[in-house]
């Protein structure tokens, strides 16, 4: 059946290809940071076992790596049912659904990861499915045709987005809880690399080589776990195997991260407005422009890092590099810009 390619059932959360080698947190004790959204989540599946219920749908938003999908694996993990994983744009129309939405059992997990793709045809034929747990058929064609109603179990949508401003108001509507996650502090990352370090084996001779990847990690998990798959790769060739400061560094350099964690678009987008517009106010369209990117690329995947770093401000007039952010970018082409081109 074309659903079983559309949607698959995960069972065991480390088979995903993002947990190589480190295995996704599996309960929510065992997710690092994000203290609002654990506290929510632990209120609302509390509350949901104790009435036999499935827990409210879940929108989850925020860039990319934060912990979306994980989420959603540890809420089903958490009910002792199971994760049905689909994406926006695997779904092209309702029918696609109905093979997984019938054989889901109460409390099961709908996850739809980059639901703001999802089409306008689908999106209609799940709003009876998230509020009355009910899908209408169509059997016969012409004439014939008729629709069937049919019941579905109680279950769970999670919805995942890095622009929750492309959902539709009623489709947001229907979520229960929405939620955005946040870029992880310091102390977090670091917290995560631990763990993940013991539970890969992985030796580091001080907690300064973990602060030095925690730094470079854009505030973000799956960047820090990356990392530290290449640091170990680099100390097992170039050194012991034991991770030191030094080795961390040197590896560090070798994949072009800088000490701010910023990475080459973040770079190439303030090297643009230091130079082509003299550190701002500019559009988010001129910027995009003269990139080539795509504006919302920017907005979704460099703006809110700069902005949390406080390095670009959004000003109605629009994004201007602040005072760290103008210093770090060189803004006066006299002085010499500080980036790599
Ligand atoms: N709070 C957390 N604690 C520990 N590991 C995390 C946490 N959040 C994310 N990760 C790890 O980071 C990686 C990316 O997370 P993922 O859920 O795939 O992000 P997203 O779906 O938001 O892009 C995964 O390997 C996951 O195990
Ligand atoms: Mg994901």
């Amino acid at each position: 059946m074309s659903t079983e390619r559309i949607v698959t059932a995960e069972t065991h959360t480390s088979d995903l290809p993002d947990s190589i080698g480190a295995p996704r947190p599996r309960r929510l004790d065992e997710f690092v940071g994000q203290t609002q959204l654990c506290e929510r989540l632990g209120i609302a599946l509390k509350a949901a076992s104790g009435r036999s219920d499935p827990m409210e749908h879940l929108l989850l938003h925020g860039p990319p790596g934060l912990g979306k999908t994980t989420v959603a694996h540890i809420v089903a993990e958490e009910m002792n049912s199971h994760a049905y994983v689909t994406s926006g744009p695997a779904l092209t129309k309702g029918a696609d659904l109905v093979g997984t939405l019938t054989r889901m059992q109460p409390g099961d997990v709908l996850f739809i990861d980059e639901i703001h793709r999802l089409p306008a045809a689908v999106e209609e034929y799940i709003y009876p499915a998230m509020e009355d747990f009910k899908i209408d058929f169509t059997l016969d064609g012409g004439m014939h045709a008729r629709v069937v109603t049919y019941q579905l179990k109680p279950f769970t949508l999670i919805g995942a987005t890095t622009r929750a401003g492309l959902l539709t108001a009623a489709l947001r509507s229907r979520f229960g809880i929405a939620h955005r996650l946040d870029f992880y502090s310091q102390d977090d990352l670091d917290t995560i690399l631990e763990r993940a370090a013991t539970r890969m084996g992985i030796q580091l001779d001080s907690g300064e080589a973990r602060s030095l990847i925690a730094a470079r990690s854009r505030g973000t998990p799956r960047i820090c776990l990356r990392l530290l798959r290449r640091v170990r790769d680099f100390a097992e060739v170039r050194g012991e195997g034991t991770i030191t400061t030094e080795l961390a560094g040197e590896a560090l350099l070798l994949e072009g991260v800088d000490d701010g964690g910023l990475d080459p678009l973040d770079r190439s987008y303030m090297r643009v407005l230091a130079e082509t517009y003299e550190g701002g106010p500019a559009g988010l369209e001129a910027i995009a422009a003269t990139l080539g990117e795509d504006s919302g690329t920017l907005e979704d995947l460099v703006e809110p890092f700069l902005l949390q770093a406080g390095l670009l401000a959004r000003t109605r007039q629009g994004r201007q590099l602040t005072a760290s952010g103008r210093e770090r970018a060189g803004c006066k082409p006299s002085s010499g810009p500080l980036f790599d081109h």
